[in-house]
Parts: structure tokens; sequence; C-alpha cells
């Protein structure tokens, strides 16, 4: 259904987790991608789209520094003959710090990456797509820029800012012919998450990773990439402004306590 035939893609984040699983799917459907990271990793993620007979190039670089996104996005211009869709992936967590041990430098690092990056990967990459009036912009928010309890307050309004970006640029864009979406990822095992994982590992409970939601697990980099790339093509063309979670059904409930015994046997 989502055929990226000949679309020149730009995804953030590519080195890892959501962002390689979602560079690596869109090469497959057909897309040439500049897979964009700040860690060298990145060129990983090119050697294997190329290995599989994709179309992809690598660019080292900061997703919160202007000169950096500006410079990606002409790249993509000058490789491929232009740019298509754009997915502002790139994130970090934050640290999780409680509220209260939060300085200004940690608000200014995980808003620079997290929102302001994404603001300038729109910003950017917008000229070419009203110029041309076609291009899809996705950004990954998170399920804790939705409500509580998913991360720190600074990720957690980070992500909220993103969703907000969506809502209010699609507005912006009105008529243009360019549409943007945002995801809104539940748990997904990732660079990001590793900690976590890792953590309930040593403790034995990794079981219980992802059972608060009615999917009952945690998800996986690629189911995400499906979301990224449906929304990265025309088959998404009447889907607009929208931060869609894809997050097993967390989301969908208002605060819940298993049944007491049914846990184990559902
Ligand atoms: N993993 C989850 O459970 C989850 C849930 C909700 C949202 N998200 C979001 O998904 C996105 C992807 O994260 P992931 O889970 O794949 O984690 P990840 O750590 O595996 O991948 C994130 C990638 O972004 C890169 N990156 C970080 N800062 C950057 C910068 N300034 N410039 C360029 N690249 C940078 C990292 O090097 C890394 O390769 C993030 O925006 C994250 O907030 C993740």
């Amino acid at each position: 259904m989502a055929d990226l035939k000949d679309k020149r893609i730009i995804i953030t984040g590519a080195a890892s987790g959501i962002g390689r699983a979602t560079s690596m799917l869109a090469a497959a459907k057909g897309a040439m991608v500049v897979a964009v990271d700040l860690n060298r990793e990145v060129e990983e993620t090119v050697s294997t789209i190329e290995a599989a007979g994709g179309r992809a190039i690598s660019v080292q670089a900061d997703v919160s520094e202007e000169e950096a996104v500006e410079g990606f996005i002409k790249r993509c211009v000058n490789e491929f003959g232009g740019v298509d869709g754009i997915y502002a992936n790139a994130g970090i967590g934050g640290g999780g710090k409680p509220f209260l041990e939060l300085n200004v430098e940690d608000w200014q690092r995980t808003l620079g990456v997290n929102t302001i990056g994404v603001f300038l990967c729109i910003k950017h990459s917008v000229p070419h797509f009203v110029a041309q009036q076609s291009g899809s912009i996705v950004c990954t928010a998170s399920v804790a820029g939705l409500r509580a309890n998913a991360g720190g307050v600074d990720y957690s309004a980070s992500k909220a800012g993103v969703i907000s970006i969506v809502q209010t640029v699609a507005y912006q864009l009105y008529g243009s012919g360019v549409r943007i979406n945002g995801i809104c990822p539940g748990l997904i095992e990732t660079g990001m998450t590793e900690p976590i994982f890792a953590q309930a590992r040593s403790r034995g409970s990794e079981h219980r990773i992802g059972q608060i939601n009615p999917t009952k697990r945690f998800g996986q980099p690629s189911e995400i990439a499906e979301m990224a790339c449906f929304l990265l093509s025309d088959a998404a063309s009447y889907v607009n402004g929208q931060a869609i979670p894809v997050d097993g059904g967390l989301s969908a409930s208002h605060p819940w306590v298993f049944p007491r015994g049914e846990r184990a046997e559902m």
C-alpha cells in the first residue's frame, strides 16, 4: 500500500531504532533515502540499504543546528534532484530526571533536539514542498506528549510541542498541497529504551514490559516504520494534521488495574 517508488525522503535519527528501521523500509519500498544522524553509525544504515539493492546516502549532522539542517536538505536536492518527504524523527530521552532537579541547560538540550530540531526540518523543507505543491512531513512525537508517566517533564513537554507543531503547521500550510502528521509511539525497543530493557532483564521482569496495553507487549521499530512509510506515501493523501498513536492501545484508556487473577491467563 505504501509505495514510495522514486520518492526522495530525508530521515533523521537514522543510525538506530525507529529511524534506522524506517530508512530500511522506505528504501525497500523504492525511496531514495537521505539518512541523517549525529552518530556516524548512520553509515551502517546506508550500507545495509545498499546491500539490499536500495539507494541511500548518509549525512552526519545535528538536527538542533540550523545550518546543518539546511545542509542535509540541500544535499538531498543536489544528490536526488529534489525532496518529496521528510521524517523528523531524531530525539533524545532527556534523562528522566525528577522535575525539581532539571536545570535550564537540561530543558534547552531536550527541546533543542526534540522540538526545535523538528521545527528546523519543517522550516527548511517546506519551501521545496510548497514550490512543487506536494510533500509529506512526518514527525516523531510520543505518547509522552499526550499524557503523563511516559517520560520526564522536559521530554513530555518537548513531545507535546511536536504535536502542537503538527497541528498548527497543518493549518499554516493551508491549501499548499503539503501534508504534516506526527506519530506517537508507545514503548518501543530501541537504543533510547535499552536501559529500561536491560534493567528489566537483569531483574528477570522482562515478561512484564508492555503488559499495561491491551496488545500486551512492547513494540518493535519496524511497527513504527510501517506507519511512517504510510504517512510519507500518497496512500495517506487525506491524512493531515494528526498525531497518531502507535502504542498497542496504551493511550486509548483511562488509568486501570488488571482484574484480579486474570492477568496471567488472558
Ligand atoms: N523508543 C521508544 O519507546 C519511543 C517512544 C516514543 C517516542 N520515541 C521517539 O522516537 C524517536 C526515535 O528514537 P528511538 O527510540 O529510535 O531511539 P534511538 O536512540 O535508537 O534513536 C535515536 C537516534 O537519534 C539520533 N540523534 C539524537 N540526537 C540527535 C541530533 N541532535 N541530531 C541528529 N541525530 C540525533 C541518535 O544518534 C540515534 O541514532 C525519538 O524522537 C524518540 O523520542 C521513542
